[in-house]
């Protein structure tokens, strides 16, 4: 299994990224705001591309709310529980990607396009030439060897990377990116067996009163409520990628990302960064065709959340609290 190996610089590191971190909280303050813009002297603004800063605003709004939020969390939550000298495990930055060619770092999240930007780094990197080219069961196996992972450095090289290369992720509302995994892998139509027989048998011999021997045995017909109450009750340290925390993925606290996409905007946010990253005359972020779903997720998404209890509700908000918090969602849709 994973074997953990803590760094003896990790208190080190920890120190350098909060200072990061207050530089630019310090910087922020002084930025203008759209207003402020408008009220100067019109005719000679006029040439400014008024989108691309409100977009940038968009960023730096997320990065102060991030920011904000971290301050007020206890560094002690930021750690494994069982650390000491504030060192940082190495697993912590697995799901982190590496472009040392494009000095890029991408965070990937399951459920949050993360297929696509895999696709669209693989053609960065030169492995692709078209990303709807590339089957996605390929995108996400390691043992191809597409990508490296920031955890398979050393220290120092992640030290360094973390401080010198543009760190990026995408992130959803919480709930949808649930209702999303669940039906991704525990819906018929997608008959996933591996997600049935890893998570599906053990749900419904544990949360289902008086469950028959076929579902014990196959683990198919999890319901909504059902993985709502196993999410509830999960450590979130030994999580499934598909609904662990962004938090405990990522690690926005600890590391300073330079840039925060949502779903929710998701191709217009593409578009914004692959011209940050003066990449869009090569690659185009790939859109669906025809979207699978009938109907958007968001919808599907408050019929399943109106599916469960209040308990339930405020369980799982509070298990996914700091990804609510951190990325500047709220419950209230789905109350
Ligand atoms: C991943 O790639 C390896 C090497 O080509 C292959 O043997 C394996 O079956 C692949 N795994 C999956 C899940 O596709
Ligand atoms: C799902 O997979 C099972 C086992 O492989 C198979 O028996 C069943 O017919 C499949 N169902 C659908 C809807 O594809
Ligand atoms: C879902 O499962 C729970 C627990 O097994 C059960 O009490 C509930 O009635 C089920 N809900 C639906 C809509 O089938
Ligand atoms: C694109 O389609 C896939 C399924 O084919 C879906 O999982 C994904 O959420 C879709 N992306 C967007 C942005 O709609």
């Amino acid at each position: 299994m994973v074997k953990l190996f803590l760094f003896r610089l990790g208190s080190l590191l920890l120190l350098f990224i909060l200072l990061i971190r207050e530089t630019f909280f310090r910087q922020n303050e002084e930025d203008f705001t759209e207003d402020d813009f408008k009220r100067r002297d019109v005719d000679r603004l006029s040439g400014y591309n008024w989108k691309s800063i409100r977009n940038e605003q968009v960023q730096e709004q997320r990065k102060q709310h991030l920011i904000d939020y971290c301050h007020k969390r206890d560094a002690k939550e930021l750690l494994p529980p069982h650390t000491t000298n504030n060192e940082i495990p190495a697993h912590y930055f697995r799901n982190i990607i590496v472009s040392d060619s494009h000095r890029l770092l991408y965070c990937y999240i399951p459920k949050v396009a993360c297929s696509n930007w895999k696709r669209v780094l693989m053609v960065m990197h030169g492995d692709a030439a078209d990303p709807w080219n590339i089957k996605t069961p390929d995108v996400h196996n390691r043992s191809l060897g597409y990508f490296r992972y920031l955890n398979q450095y050393s220290p120092e090289e992640i030290v360094y990377r973390l401080r010198t290369y543009y760190k990026f992720l995408f992130v959803r509302h919480p709930f949808e990116r649930l209702v999303s995994a669940y039906r991704n892998k525990f819906i018929d139509s997608y008959n996933l067996t591996l997600f049935k027989e890893m998570y599906g048998r053990y749900i419904i011999r544990k949360y289902r009163q008086n469950p028959d021997k076929r579902s014990l045995r196959t683990g198919e017909g999890v319901n909504f409520s059902e993985f709502a109450e196993f999410l509830y009750n999960s450590d979130p340290e030994f999580m499934d990628w598909h609904w662990k925390q962004y938090d405990m993925l990522c690690h926005p606290c600890l590391i300073y990302y330079d840039f925060i996409g949502h779903f929710e905007n998701l191709y217009e946010e593409a578009d914004q960064l692959l011209n940050i990253l003066q990449v869009s005359d090569k690659v185009k972020f790939p859109k669906n065709k025809t979207s699978s779903y009938k109907r958007p997720t968001k919808f599907l998404a408050k019929e399943y959340f109106n599916s469960l209890s209040k308990e339930a509700h405020d369980k799982l908000y509070e298990k996914y609290k700091h990804d609510f918090e951190l990325f500047g969602y709220s419950m209230q849709d789905f109350l």
